[in-house]
């Protein structure tokens, strides 16, 4: 069989770890695909560094050469933040390309147009990692309750917010000496503002949101509130009362079933409730459905292995349909609901 061609765009913390599993995990990837998987190219901004076990001939920095050099199958997307990056998907989909991402912020905002350009050129758009790192959360709210009325979804989707408010409660640490250990460990953006200022969680409240409700939300429709003014005698206070303090993502259908709402915000958790044991980068999200009740996702929310993990379980799926014809998810935003952030005041 041909091997089917990955241009791997970005080799940071995740895309380094993308790059490590193609290797160790080479033999099952093409045992579950049907055909070796080749990894084509490495486009990043500076190629002189060394790259782990990446052979240096195949790293370049003409991420548009690369992906527009006429054999490549799939591109995972791993730069990050709008421009390039949209630029770069809309070269692979012309290129008849498929694309993986982890581009919360670009899916927030373009995700419609993007989506539109995949089907235009008969290509996948996949990105089970934007949201919650290693969970399998879209794919389960997409196809497992596609047949049930999702209600409602709720939880912790930013690792690096939750890690701070963690270490600040249970080891006194400051909030700037938190934020560097969470970047350190690869789990803040590159610019941490869209962390703490909740930025982050807005654009995966927006991805939940849409597909949850099949309808389109952006991020600019969702409220936002970081984790900047929570101080440490806020902290010390909740837990006199009881409760932790946590950055949470709701998204609701109103009870009319006429609009939705989309919120992000640091809220007061009971010590007794799940969500109050979530620690360190972990997610958890609660899903409400008709039908099924409540279902809680839980996992590792970030970092360099667990997102790499979900990265190649779409490519897994992108290379499936690039040999067998299948097609993923698409875009299901039929409902056209209107989106309001806090709903009904
Ligand atoms: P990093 O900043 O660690 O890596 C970014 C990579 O992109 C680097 O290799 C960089 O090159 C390369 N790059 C930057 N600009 C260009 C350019 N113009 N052309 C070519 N390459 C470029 O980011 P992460 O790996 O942390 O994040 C990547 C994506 O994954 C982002 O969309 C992020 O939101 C998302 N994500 C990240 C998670 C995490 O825990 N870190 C979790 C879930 C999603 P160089 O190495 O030379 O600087
Ligand atoms: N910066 C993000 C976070 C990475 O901390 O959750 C995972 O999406």
């Amino acid at each position: 069989d041909r091997p089917l061609k990955v241009a791997l765009l970005g080799c940071g913390v995740v895309g380094s770890q993308v790059a490590r599993l193609m290797t160790t995990h080479a033999d099952d990837l093409a045992a579950r695909i049907g055909a070796p998987v080749e990894l084509a190219g490495v486009a990043v901004r500076r190629p002189a560094k060394a790259r782990g076990g990446v052979a240096p001939h195949l790293v370049t920095s003409d991420a548009a050469g690369l992906v527009g050099r006429g054999d490549i199958d799939v591109v995972v997307e791993l730069i990050g933040g709008i421009e390039p990056a949209r630029g770069l998907i809309n070269a692979a989909f012309d290129a008849g390309a498929s694309v993986v991402t982890a581009n919360k912020a670009l899916l927030a905002q373009d995700g419609p147009a993007l989506h539109a350009a995949a089907e235009e050129h008969g290509a996948d758009l996949y990105f089970e990692a934007a949201v919650a790192g290693a969970i399998p959360l879209l794919r389960p709210l997409r196809e497992s309750l596609a047949g049930d009325k999702v209600n409602r979804v709720l939880g912790i989707v930013n690792g690096t917010t939750n890690f701070i408010l963690d270490r600040m409660e249970s080891s006194g640490a400051g909030y700037g000496e938190a934020l560097e250990e969470a970047t350190a460990l690869g789990y803040a953006e590159a610019d941490p503002t869209a962390d703490v200022e909740g930025f982050d969680a807005a654009a995966k409240a927006a991805i939940l949101a849409g597909i949850a409700f099949h309808t389109r939300v952006r991020l600019d429709d969702v409220h936002r509130e970081g984790i900047t003014e929570v101080t440490a005698a806020d902290i010390a206070s909740a837990r006199k009362m009881g409760c932790t303090v946590k950055l949470l993502a709701i998204c609701e259908r109103a009870e009319d079933g006429r609009s939705v709402t989309a919120r992000v915000h640091p809220a007061m958790i009971p010590l007794g409730h799940p969500l109050a044991s979530v620690r360190e980068a972990y997610n958890a999200v609660f899903v409400e459905a008709d039908a099924a009740g409540q279902l809680m996702f839980y996992g590792p929310g970030a970092g360099g292995a667990p997102t790499a993990s979900a990265v190649l379980g779409d490519l897994v799926a992108a290379c499936r349909n690039k040999l067998g014809g299948g097609r993923g998810p698409g875009e299901s935003a039929y409902a056209a609901l209107p989106v309001s952030p806090m709903g009904e005041v």
